[in-house]
């Protein structure tokens, strides 16, 4: 029987109630077709707090010889923002080279979207992981002066783009719907970048004849994403607009409590990571309510990684069967799970 090994890393907040509900619907939804092996790191707050240590070599290491990292969320009003969501989600993606942030975005019937006629939704986002405003590069100088200054530089490079764009064509053809990919950026405002994601998707697309492409300014998706959701298939866009965007996908679709994702290793050579959308949540963390199915699903996308795709299948199902069911209801965090478990 084959063994994956789980670096399990709950986090802060809301991430250490959901991720072992996830853990338990995980191992109902494989029975004993393969081995599920738990590692438990404690990151986070509570670690940097007591001793102040985010992410060591040390850790990396050994997460490193991991196959899979499950997420639940990192963030803590005790602890300056920044310092835990850099120093320890974004080094994770960093360091394990997790180019693509694959964002499934649907809506299930049952879930009560804000939209008014929402229609049929279901597109993915690919969002690159490792570069654009999130690379860190940037200076503040003359800081507690009037003449301080600012910047953060926004890297793209043809390797990591064309990672990105690569993945969002194959997603095209694999899923099969309307074989359509939306690039979105500011290439009005963006001449550098914008002109190198353009030549990237020209260049892909060549290779991709069955799949179609447009382009979108971001401003403009935000406004295509509450009007007209249901003409997304797969949208492919960089880091911090990816960030933004996906958040609105989350709530057009019900919340955040139904958003997963993953971050992919593309090569394979390092762990891909699987985490809900949402963060900590700390108005809501300690009550027990928070909804573990964003979490959840990123379990289900954990096992289609490593090809268990009728397990995946079997919780995507029993989600979208409790959703239609439960939706309207409250219910905690456990409750949930159970019903969730109860289905599978
Ligand atoms: P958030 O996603 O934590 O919360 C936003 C709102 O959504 C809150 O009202 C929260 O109660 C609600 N919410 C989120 N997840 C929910 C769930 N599963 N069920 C029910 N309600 C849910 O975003 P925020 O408030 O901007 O950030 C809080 C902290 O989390 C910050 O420190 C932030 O940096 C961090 N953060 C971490 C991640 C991550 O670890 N991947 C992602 C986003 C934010
Ligand atoms: C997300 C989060 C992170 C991001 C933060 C917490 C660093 O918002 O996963 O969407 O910006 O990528
Ligand atoms: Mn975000």
């Amino acid at each position: 029987r084959k063994t994956i090994n789980i670096a399990v890393i709950p986090g802060d907040g809301i991430g250490k109630e959901v991720t072992p509900q996830t853990q338990a619907v995980m191992g109902k939804a494989v029975g004993n077709q393969v081995r599920l092996n738990y590692v438990d790191y404690d990151l986070g707050a509570e670690r940097y707090l007591r001793d102040g240590t985010l992410l060591n070599d040390e850790d990396l290491e050994s997460i490193g010889q991991q196959d899979a990292i499950l997420l639940g969320a990192v963030g803590d009003p005790r602890v300056r923002s920044g310092i835990l969501e850099r120093g320890l989600l974004l080094k994770l993606r960093f360091s394990f080279d997790q180019a693509v942030n694959l964002r499934p975005t649907k809506l299930y019937p049952g879930v009560n979207s804000p939209l008014k006629n929402p229609g049929r939704i279901d597109f993915a986002v690919v969002r690159e992981g490792t570069e654009g405003l999130y690379s860190g590069m940037g200076g503040y100088i003359r800081r507690g002066t009037d003449q301080a200054i600012a910047t953060e530089t926004s890297l793209n490079t043809a390797f990591g783009v064309e990672r990105a764009v690569r993945y969002a064509f194959d997603l095209a053809r694999k899923r099969g719907g309307k074989r359509n990919v939306t690039m979105v950026n500011k290439t009005n405002v963006l001449p550098h970048a914008g002109a190198l994601w353009l030549d990237i998707m020209d260049k892909v697309a060549q290779e991709y004849p069955d799949v179609t492409w447009d382009y979108l300014h971001a401003d403009a998706c935000t406004i295509f994403l509450v009007t007209d959701p249901s003409r997304f298939d797969v949208i492919v866009t960089d880091n911090l607009f990816g960030d933004v965007l996906t958040d609105e996908a989350g709530a057009v679709v019900g919340g955040i409590g139904y958003s997963a994702s993953a971050n992919i290793n593309v090569t394979d050579e390092h762990p891909s990571m699987f985490e809900p959308i949402h963060g900590s949540a700390p108005d809501i963390a300690g009550k027990g309510i928070a909804n573990p199915t964003a979490s959840i699903l990123s379990g289900a996308m954990l096992l289609e990684h490593f090809g268990y795709d009728q397990a995946a299948e079997r919780i995507q199902r029993a989600v979208e069967e409790d959703v239609a069911a439960n939706a309207s209801r409250s219910r905690s965090t456990q409750e949930v799970a159970q019903d969730i478990i109860a289905r599978l």
